[in-house]
């Protein structure tokens, strides 16, 4: 049994593993979820880059609008008449689903046929996107929030990663003539000779080029990628995320996510961190109270079981009650923060009662402070968490989208 199956083991309280099979629901019962989240999926981009996991294939114009016309249909399917069901956002992710944003203007409008969305809406775009027409487009379709992948404003590091220059006074200026709520900006982290001064001033050029918020990742080695990339090892990284952390936090940019910064008390962009979300397109997911599902990552066989007029889900996980709570806590805490009423809310009993003990040992081991029912993290227990996330990441993660890439409908699937 290796760590991350014993630690499973351990908090969930059970030896079963997460098994996933190839069944779903006809309909799904969101009804009655508090805080619901939606994401769309856009698999198209005009370049593929090697390090990336991510679901997406060649930009096609016919094709990407016979998949839409696909995810507008899975949109009716899952949307109940006569229901306007609250969510608090909408992401549309991939993918680079800028290259459709003269579509999204349609997929929001058949959204809102069934949900009232409350806090925005947020669409990723890569450097090139950054255009007057494209973001005009996508400011006029109500898109609140946008994110840019730049991953380095270093052209050493862009060549790494096999990327193409771009010219960032450009970009500023065209952000400059716009007013999004969030402008974000996406960055990898722990990059082969890598230091903290490169980092330092990506994030400085990041706020003075028109963004109020940054989300730094750290490198992930998917083992299905064919990134020549080599991972840089723990102990230098560790380094690297302290000092990023202490910096931003010196700078005054606020921590509203284990990778994320802002220098505005509204600026938000987190398409992850909701305890119940709907997501549509290829490669999304779907988690509910009981159940998280993912949907094709094969385009064709996700167009064609919509047009049979079925889900296009793939495999779906029916969580023990432990289970869920695990889920629960592990996305919670990517926030740094959990609150035990939000818990008490979700699962009607208290936190404490079911991990009092685990709480406790976080406590003396300086991984968590507590105020006033908020447990936050230490700058030692946000490592350790991004450990565990990188643990997760290679261990879940790569193995589940390794099979699902291969195979569009596999029969199941278990992760210890
Ligand atoms: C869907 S892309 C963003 C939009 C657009 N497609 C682009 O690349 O500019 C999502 C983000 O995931 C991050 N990412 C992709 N592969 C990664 C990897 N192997 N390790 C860490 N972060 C990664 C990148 O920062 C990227 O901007
Ligand atoms: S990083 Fe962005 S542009 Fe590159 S393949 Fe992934 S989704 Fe596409």
């Amino acid at each position: 049994m290796n760590v991350i199956s014993l630690v499973r083991s351990y908090l969930t309280r059970s030896l079963k593993p997460f098994e996933f099979k190839n069944e779903y629901n006809e309909t799904l019962k969101y009804g009655s979820c508090e805080s619901l989240g939606l994401y769309v999926h856009i698999p198209f981009c005009t370049q593929i880059c090697s390090f990336c996991p991510y679901c997406k294939e060649l930009y096609d114009r016919e094709k990407a609008d016979r998949y839409i016309d696909a995810l507008i249909k899975e949109i009716r399917l899952v949307g109940k008449k006569g229901m306007k069901k609250k969510v608090t956002s909408l992401y549309f992710g991939g993918g680079t689903p800028a290259l459709t944003a003269d579509r999204i203007d349609e997929i929001i409008s058949v959204i809102r046929e069934y949900f009232v969305i409350t806090d925005g809406i947020g669409a990723e775009l890569h450097p090139e996107n950054v255009t007057p027409e494209i973001l005009g487009t996508l400011k006029s379709a109500g898109v609140t929030k946008i994110s840019i992948g730049i991953q380095s404003f270093g052209d050493k590091f862009l060549s790494v990663l096999g990327r193409k220059r771009f010219d960032r006074e450009k970009m500023s200026e065209v952000l400059k003539s716009f007013d999004f709520e969030t402008v974000s900006m996406d960055f990898i982290f722990a990059l082969p000779n890598q230091t903290f001064e490169d980092l330092k001033s990506d994030i400085e050029l990041a706020f003075s080029s028109g963004a109020n918020h940054i989300a730094i990742y750290p490198f992930i080695d998917f083992t299905f990628t064919k990134s020549p990339i080599k991972a840089m090892d723990n102990k230098s990284k560790r380094e690297l995320l302290d000092r990023i952390t202490l910096y931003c936090q010196k700078r005054g940019y606020r921590r509203d996510s284990i990778w994320t910064f802002s220098n505005s008390a509204t600026a938000k962009y987190s398409s992850m961190t909701r305890e119940n979300f709907l997501g549509f397109g290829c490669s999304a997911a779907t988690l509910l109270k009981k159940q998280f599902k993912i949907n094709t990552f094969n385009v064709e066989e996700y167009i064609k079981r919509i047009e049979s007029g079925k889900l296009p889900t793939s495999l779906t996980l029916r969580f023990t009650l432990r289970q869920r709570m695990v889920y629960w806590l592990f996305w919670t805490a990517y926030s740094t923060k959990v609150d035990r009423r939000d818990f008490e809310k979700f699962f009607g009993v208290p936190l404490e009662e079911y991990y009092g003990e685990e709480i406790e040992l976080a406590k003396k081991l300086g991984l968590i402070t507590e105020d006033n029912g908020v447990y936050e993290m230490t700058l030692k227990g946000a490592f350790y968490y991004h450990y565990i996330e990188n643990y997760y990441t290679l261990a879940y993660i790569d193995k589940m989208w390794g099979i699902m890439r291969k195979e569009a409908f596999p029969e199941g699937m278990v992760l210890k």
